[in-house]
């Protein structure tokens, strides 16, 4: 549906039969075009009609550009944009919420100062992550795979024996404990290790996985109070809610851990909200690329599934792309509408091979001044935005700055914050270390143990040999002492007046303590030849 504007130009209206539908909307445009103006339109209409509750998810530039919708208009050409549409420019209740760097929130306080500042920040929900709400998903993201390897499994295994006080370095030390080789050489000896769960080879991999948060510890306990709840955040509509990750490592990685992280939670939950939830996602195609590469491929095909999951559901995904034909094509197709602002030449050049263009839907395209746009699929036809109501960023506008002058009052001292995850962080990483150190000691004293037991045993071995030899000599000894005595009275015998018969002999030698027969006495004397 069209709605006439300001000197005869058509807006687009979202309503379809009467009403606002939920879709997929992507808007693309270069540089400079209108986009986030018109998103920002669009999420004011949805918020306004719908009372849906609205989530700008990714901060492209770390400029927190959707915050600006808790301020009014500022920008000259904006107000009077919004004076045409007779309407009146007011700022949206918005809460901003960004990860807990300790690094990145101490680099910001100090930036305060030259901005004079004093120290304060804009008031900001920093959150942490429950690390036990890492799941098969998102160490799919991590692990890029999409299949259940056995990273994932030992991971996922890791995870289960956290307890609720536990974090990362914890969950480090269980991982390599459940990834011991069978066999521990000590002493020059293999002990045999009964609590293998994995390899070492998938360890490694994820401990140089996890190392994106070696920085920005935001992994946290899962009883740590600042971890995120987007439980909370999907019912409450009174509110914008909008992400930055300006304060967190520039690891390109980690940023898309924190936007996948988010879009997973808020599928997890989606089905305790009663509104109508639309999310806001700007420049799709860092997330979502064409044909994508190493974890940018499980993620742009986690992200399509994601979406395409949301969407079903009734969600209304709003995404931007300053490059039409290099975002994901399944992300492309799942977009019910699609706008497109002035798109660059090499977009332009695709598109008409695509889309078989004649030359004056490409002239149509290559003309379209700021804030005009068509439909994909209706490109004769030039439509313009509105503008949103609320405060929108230009490029000499910052934040923190706009921010001191709309709600000076409300501004934080975050060093205590800071100060305390910080010392949470190092207890934790000590605590870890002893319990590492102790676990070492135990393991020692226990295979220092089974070694000298079974020492103790070959040595008793040993011994037993020993006094099995002896025990056999002393009865040859025995034997022979025996044989000379069969010989000694034989003789004596001989020469005395008893007749020396082998039973004489043998019953004399009985007298002497020797059972013994007349035919081994007469063997004796045959074998010391006296006979
Ligand atoms: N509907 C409009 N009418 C007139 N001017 C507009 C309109 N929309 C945007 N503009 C002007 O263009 C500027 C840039 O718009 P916007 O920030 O929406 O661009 P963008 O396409 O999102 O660019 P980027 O890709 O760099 O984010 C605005 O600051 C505003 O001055
Ligand atoms: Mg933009």
């Amino acid at each position: 549906m069209l709605v006439k504007g300001r000197s005869g130009y058509l807006y687009e209206s979202l309503k379809g039969h009467g009403r606002y539908q939920n879709a997929m909307i992507m808007v693309a445009g270069s540089s400079g075009s209108g986009k986030t103006m018109m998103v920002e339109r669009v999420f004011e209409e949805l918020g306004n009609n719908l009372k849906s509750v609205n989530i700008s998810i990714t901060d492209v530039n770390d400029s927190v550009e959707s915050g600006f919708m808790m301020f009014p208009a500022m920008d000259k050409e904006h107000k009077k944009l919004i004076e045409m549409q007779n309407e009146t420019t007011k700022g949206k209740p918005t809460l901003i919420y960004s990860p807990m760097s300790v690094e990145g929130v101490k680099n910001e306080i100090k930036n305060s100062y030259s901005r004079g500042h004093k120290g304060l920040l804009p008031n900001i929900n920093f959150f942490t992550i429950n690390i036990k709400s890492l799941n098969r998903d998102t160490a799919g993201f991590l692990f890029e795979t999409s299949e259940s390897k056995g990273t994932v499994r030992l991971f996922l295994n890791a995870i289960d024996s956290l307890k609720e006080n536990e974090g990362l370095e914890e969950l480090k030390r269980i991982i390599m404990e459940k990834a011991k080789t069978k066999k521990i050489r000590y002493y020059g000896r293999e002990i045999e290790s009964d609590e293998s769960k994995g390899d070492k080879k998938d360890a490694k991999e994820i401990l140089s996985q996890l190392e994106i948060f070696e920085r920005d510890m935001i992994l946290m306990p899962s009883n740590y109070k600042g971890n995120i709840n987007l439980k909370d955040i999907i019912r409450d509509n009174s509110h914008y809610h909008v992400f930055t990750y300006k304060y967190l490592n520039n690891d390109a990685k980690l940023r898309d851990f924190m936007v996948y992280y988010l879009l997973s939670e808020i599928d997890k939950y989606k089905g305790i909200s009663n509104h109508t939830i639309v999310l806001l996602i700007d420049e799709i195609k860092n997330l979502a690329p064409f044909k994508a590469q190493g974890h940018k491929r499980i993620l742009s095909a986690k992200i399509g599934e994601l979406l395409d999951r949301l969407r079903k559901m009734g969600f209304t995904i709003i995404c931007c792309t300053t490059r039409y034909t290099k975002t994901d094509e399944m992300v492309r197709d799942a977009c019910k509408f699609t706008y497109l602002f002035k798109l660059s030449t090499d977009d332009i050049d695709k598109l008409k091979k695509i889309m078989n263009y004649s030359k004056r839907q490409v002239h149509i395209l290559s003309t379209l001044n700021t804030g005009e746009f068509v439909s994909l699929g209706y490109e004769n036809m030039i439509k313009c935005a509105k503008v949103p109501t609320f405060g929108h960023k230009t490029e000499n506008f910052k934040f923190e700055d706009v921010y001191f002058k709309n709600f000076r009052e409300e501004m934080v001292d975050y060093k205590e914050l800071v100060k305390e995850v910080d010392e949470l962080h190092k207890r934790e990483r000590k605590e870890t270390k002893e319990k590492k150190k102790l676990e070492i000691k135990k393991m020692k004293e226990v295979i220092k143990k089974e070694v000298k037991q079974k020492m103790k045993s070959s040595e008793n071995a040993e011994k037993l040999k020993d006094m099995e030899e002896k025990e056999k000599f002393g009865k040859e000894e025995d034997r022979q002492k025996r044989d000379e005595l069969v010989v000694d009275t034989f003789v004596k015998m001989k020469l005395g007046d008893k007749k020396p018969s082998y039973r004489n002999v043998a019953d004399e030698m009985g007298s002497l303590g020797y059972k013994i027969s007349y035919v081994t006495v007469m063997q004796i004397l045959k074998d010391k030849k006296v006979i």
